[in-house]
């Protein structure tokens, strides 16, 4: 089966994009990171890219007069670097309509809550707040509205009556680290259809001989 090319775009820390990377390490895993973009030089995920040998670019939003221009010249290196699927990971510029239509269904992003509840910043904060009994993560396809798009894979863990936003934050983390790969395999594999704006995951187990196991 063919690779899949994928870009990884950061603005910070970088933990889901090593997941992303540490995952592609696994023999047979059927994904290559072809490069690690960032919009600011100082993103800590950056060097982590680099130890781990994935070519790197820095496209900075405040060199360009507007947001069609950068988005322009993020299209071009991404095109260069041969990407055919773009994850974000903590990637904190909001795309234009141009972009992710451009990309559609190309595009994936990780956000820290059970879509479509608490889109946007501080959604631990509002979580808790708000005393829900589980929270989770959710990666989807990108749409031109905030944190919106066909659901791909969710996953929940429980909220503890004593949780602060950090203790929340982590656990929610550890099930990011596992989503996002899961998600980035399923699309290699051609698994993941859009139908309506519905997302439909083929099966990957193969069907059982008739003779085994009958129903
Ligand atoms: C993650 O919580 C992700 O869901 C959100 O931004 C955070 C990025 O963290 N979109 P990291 O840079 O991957 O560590």
């Amino acid at each position: 089966m063919a690779v899949l090319k994928v870009a990884i775009l950061i603005s910070g820390r970088g933990s889901n994009m090593q997941a992303l990377i540490d995952a592609a390490h696994q023999p047979g895993y059927p994904a290559k990171i072809v490069c690690v973009i960032s919009n600011l030089a100082e993103a800590e995920g950056l060097t982590k890219a680099s130890k781990n040998n994935i070519p790197i670019a820095i496209v900075n939003h405040r060199d360009f007069k507007n947001r069609e221009l950068f988005e322009h010249e993020l299209d071009k290196r991404l095109k260069d670097f041969g990407a055919e699927l773009i994850c974000l990971a903590g990637f904190m510029r909001l795309l234009t309509p141009w972009f992710v239509e451009r990309w559609r269904d190309k595009l994936i992003n990780i956000h820290p809550s059970l879509l479509p509840s608490y889109p946007g910043l501080d959604t631990h904060k509002r979580a808790i707040a708000e005393g829900v009994k589980f929270a989770g993560c959710t990666v989807h396809f990108v749409r031109a509205e905030m944190d919106h798009g066909p659901i791909i894979i969710q996953a929940a863990v429980p909220v503890y009556p004593d949780d602060s936003e950090e203790t929340l934050a982590a656990r929610v983390l550890k099930i990011e680290h596992r989503i996002y790969p899961d998600t980035v395999l399923a699309i290699a594999e051609g698994r993941v259809n859009v139908y309506q704006e519905r997302v439909f995951i083929a099966d990957s187990v193969p069907p059982r001989e008739s003779s085994i196991n009958p129903i």
